[in-house]
C-alpha cells in the first residue's frame, strides 16, 4: 500500500465506534505521548460511548504496542 492510501485508510477507519473516532485521530494522540489506553482516550476523546471502551480499548492498545515498535525499529 502506498504511504497515501495508508492515510486515508487511517482517516476512514474508526477504532472508537460509539464516538466515530477515526484511526487517524487515535494515531495522533499516540504520537503526541500518550501511551496507554486511559491517556489516549481523554486525549482523543473516546472510550467514553455507549460501550465505556469497551470494544475500542484493546484496539487502540493494540496500536500503542505496534507504534511502539515500529518507533523501536527505527
Ligand atoms: S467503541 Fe469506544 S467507547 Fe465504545
Amino acid at each position: 500500500m502506498t504511504e497515501i492510501s495508508n492515510e486515508l485508510m487511517d482517516k476512514l477507519t474508526k477504532i472508537c465506534l460509539c464516538k466515530g473516532i477515526s484511526r487517524a485521530t487515535i494515531k495522533k494522540a499516540i504520537l503526541n505521548g500518550a501511551d496507554t489506553v486511559e491517556k489516549v482516550w481523554k486525549e482523543s476523546n473516546s472510550g467514553n460511548g455507549g460501550c465505556k471502551g469497551k470494544r475500542c480499548g484493546s484496539k487502540i492498545e493494540e496500536l500503542i504496542n505496534t507504534m511502539k515498535k515500529q518507533e523501536e525499529n527505527m
